[in-house]
């Protein structure tokens, strides 16, 4: 794809046709570093640099903002304040309004985005910043979940999920247990910070080249901020580094001031975040407590489940409304639950607000109801994995909390063949074998499984278009509402458009996503890029096909039953017209060779006030054995062994397909590891670059990683070519890895049944839990 050389068309089968292994289209230019990113764009003449300036508290009220001295300073341009917007001060998606752009008076977290500085440089931006004379009246702030459920200091009412008598249940339940787990917050730490270059047009019009996951959001916005209409305002994005939810919706933040420094001085604006202004002013993964009360039987079926979750929402709702209910949507995981209530309060503290993020609140959900399972397993003095298995839906029969039929269980094939490849249960024996002879380091394994609701609940959102122009030479230019963020979605959509025309995927070039090429696009996001996107382009290849299907009937006067797409040529009768002069005829007989194509999946009954109906299209499993030994003494720890198998259907592109199982996994892992977030007494985040936030490394993951795919997996669900989703699933396989550590830990304290340990497992954390004899 995107090929300038041009190889011979190969006849027998075409390149890069669906299915195909083939790498990231962009995986040269990623390592070599000339993939081109915003930042590495040549500045138009005249670009001014945008500083943001933070607030140092979490809570209070500016009395006054004395910026006179920055105005004067060198270099600078002019401060822009909330008095400059001409039209709302708000960039939150979804009527929430309560996002400030610039928030001159009420501050809600330190951090926040008091005015920016325009200047010349961002040197001298940062030198004027010390000038400023800012006296805030601090108020007292709620830093944590804990306090904000105590006092009940809610963004939005509690909302809850139930089915059956589960309190009844309880009652009567011969066991019981009841506790209290947690998992922290999560940085997205893309490697390309947020960043806009807002660049200035007659009539009052910008073009935004913007690193976001929305440019339609971000047109909105912008037009509502500058108080044009959504005309005037062009966003435009071709790759980002990474977003993993964290351009969602924060992306809007920064292309709303760049595209106000722009009206304001008539000049290019950037605003570019350095990684510390990056990790302070954005929104991160929800922070959860839940608060469990099980009851189950002598073999560990679980009768009844009550749980409370508690999500750090921040100081704005954003969308942790859809993601609380996410949670609550995947707290059954893979586990038949019978009697059921689970609740969830959006929590609201003085603390950046919280956002999406890979997997949307599931992964928060599923290590819920994981710890659960584990608590009982160890009650019980069983293997967590017979636990597990006992409470899997059942084959097409059973419902969800929700009341919807599991149609597609795979997991009664799944994990058993995992359990077999990965050898479990002999490495289970002979873990056992191992800390009974070493009094120090102790090794532990756990199997978790995983099943993933894919497509989004609201109905609007499942919608995409795309546009496919094709040359008189036969090259193709492709665009979709899709982002690419290194996922590999503008290659896999590729792909579906050369199967579709028969061409090698070379001739296919994916060009920029722009809101002045396809309109009204929904965010990537939901791992639905994929199902979306390909299949609107599929569509609008497809108008093309048949096109040149009537064109050929009528041109060489055959049957149009006779007229046939084979790799790189079209066969009309008995001749066969190579692609390219096919093309070139059709347009010297005016032929129309450029199409549009509008894809929406079926429409689902889900109700989000209610909660009640399946707002997921299909699901998809997975499964991850995970070994680890950790240090008793010091807490350190290590992933020795991981193997996993996973369902993405009939996978598209098994390359980048293994890159997000792995990636996914990895980023799990830190998740449950080594990331912490931490803020101190005041409300400030101390973590705030990588000097202080640990993610993975390449030295972190583990030497041994087996990884394999259910090819024999089928997606019942309308879908292309019968894959599914993988972007966000397999994140959730790393709450495997906090499964070993537990064990691990279990191990170390045999007396002890419950290791107290709370996600993330740091060395510290682990050392914490682990008492010595
Ligand atoms: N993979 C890479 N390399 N970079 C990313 O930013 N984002 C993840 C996932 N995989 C991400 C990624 C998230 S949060 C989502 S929702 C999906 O990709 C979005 O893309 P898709 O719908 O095409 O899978
Ligand atoms: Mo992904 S959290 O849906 O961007």
């Amino acid at each position: 794809m995107a090929d300038s050389r041009r190889t011979a068309p190969s006849l027998d089968r075409i390149r890069g046709a669906v299915h195909d292994r083939l790498q990231h289209d962009s995986a040269l230019k990623h390592v070599t570093g000339t993939a081109e990113y915003i930042d590495d764009m040549r500045e138009p003449a005249g670009t001014v640099q945008v500083l943001l300036a933070r607030s140092p508290v979490a809570h209070g009220r500016v009395t006054s903002c004395d910026l006179s001295a920055v105005e004067t300073a060198p270099g600078v341009v002019c401060v822009l304040r909330a008095a400059d917007i001409p039209g709302t001060n708000d960039f939150s998606h979804g009527g929430t309004a309560d996002d400030r752009i610039l928030s001159d008076q009420l501050i809600e977290y330190a951090g926040q985005v008091m005015y920016a500085i325009v200047a010349e440089t961002v040197h001298a931006a940062r030198q004027a910043l010390k000038l400023a004379k800012v006296e805030i009246e601090e108020l007292p702030p709620v830093l944590d979940i804990d306090e904000a459920a105590r006092r009940e200091f809610y963004l939005a009412p509690p909302r809850t999920l139930a089915r059956g008598d589960s309190a009844g249940a309880l009652a009567r339940a011969p066991h019981r247990l009841k506790g209290r787990v947690s998992n922290g917050g999560q940085e997205h730490f893309y490697l390309e910070g947020q960043i806009s270059l807002a660049i200035p047009a007659e009539d009052g019009a910008v073009t935004i080249l913007c690193s976001t996951q929305d440019p339609t959001a971000v047109q909105q916005i912008v037009a509502r901020v500058l108080a044009v209409p959504s005309n005037h305002v062009t966003v435009e994005t071709r790759r980002l580094g990474g977003g993993f939810g964290g351009k969602e919706t924060m992306a809007t933040h920064f292309a709303a001031v760049a595209a106000l420094v722009a009206r304001k001085t008539g000049r290019p604006a950037k605003c570019r975040l350095d990684r510390d202004d990056d990790m302070l002013i954005t929104g991160k993964r929800h922070e959860f407590f839940v608060d469990y009360d099980v009851g189950f039987d002598d073999v560990g079926m679980l009768l009844g489940v009550e749980m409370d979750f508690y999500a750090r929402c921040g100081n704005s709702l954003d969308q942790s409304i859809p993601v609380l209910n996410r949670a609550l949507f995947h707290a059954d995981n893979c586990y038949y639950l019978p009697n059921v209530r689970f609740t969830g309060y959006a929590c609201k503290t003085h603390t950046v607000t919280a956002v999406a993020f890979r997997g949307f609140g599931s992964p928060q959900g599923m290590f819920a109801i994981e710890r659960v399972v584990d608590a009982v397993a160890y009650h019980l003095g069983l293997d967590p994995l017979e636990v597990r298995r006992r409470n899997f839906y059942r084959d097409g029969s059973d419902t969800t909390p929700f009341n919807a039929v599991v149609k597609d269980n795979i997991l009664h094939r799944l994990v058993p063949e995992l359990e077999a490849s990965s050898d479990y249960h002999r490495r289970r024996a002979e873990i056992a074998a191992f800390n009974a002879a070493s009094p120090y380091l102790k090794k532990g394994i756990a199997l978790t499984p995983i099943k993933y609701g894919v497509g989004f609940g609201l109905n609007f959102l499942n919608q995409a278009g795309a546009l496919l122009h094709v040359y008189e030479d036969g090259s193709v230019t492709l665009n979709h509402g899709g982002i690419e963020m290194g996922q590999g979605l503008f290659l896999k959509v590729a792909q579906v458009v050369a199967q579709e025309l028969q061409i090698d995927v070379e001739n296919i070039r994916l060009t920029a996503t722009s809101t002045d090429k396809v309109p009204n696009t929904v965010a990537t996001a939901a791992s639905s890029g994929t199902d979306l996107n390909a299949a609107a382009a599929q569509i609008a290849a497809g108008k093309i096909r048949r096109r040149i299907t009537a064109f050929a009937a009528d041109h060489f006067k055959v049957p149009e039953d006779q007229i046939t797409f084979l790799p790189n040529r079209i066969r009309v009768g008995n001749q066969d017209v190579p692609f390219r002069e096919m093309i070139h005829l059709a347009y010297m007989n005016r032929v129309a060779l450029s199409a549009s194509g509008h894809y929406r999946s079926p429409v689902n009954d889900y109700d989000p006030v209610a909660l009640t109906g399946q707002p997921h299209r299909y699901y998809a499993y997975g499964a991850a054995v995970t070994e680890v030994i950790i240090d008793t003494l010091t807490g350190e720890n290590k992933v020795t062994r991981v193997d996993i198998l996973h369902d993405v259907g009939k996978s598209l592109n098994p390359a980048i397909d293994y890159g997000q199982l792995e990636g996914g996994f990895i980023q799990g892992m830190g998740w449950m590891t080594t990331e912490e977030i931490v803020w101190d007494s005041k409300g400030r985040l101390t973590t705030h670059a990588p000097s202080t936030y640990k993610i993975p490394a390449c030295s972190d993951r583990p030497r041994d990683m087996r990884m394999a795919f259910a090819a024999w997996s089928e997606n019942a669900a309308e879908s292309v070519h019968g894959s599914k989703a993988i972007g966000e699933p397999p994140l959730c396989l790393g709450i495997s890895v906090f499964s070993a550590l537990c064990d691990a830990v279990r191990q170390a304290n045999p007396d002890k049944p419950w290791p107290g340990m709370n996600a993330p497992a740091t060395a510290e954390a682990i050392l914490n839990a682990i008492e010595l004899p």
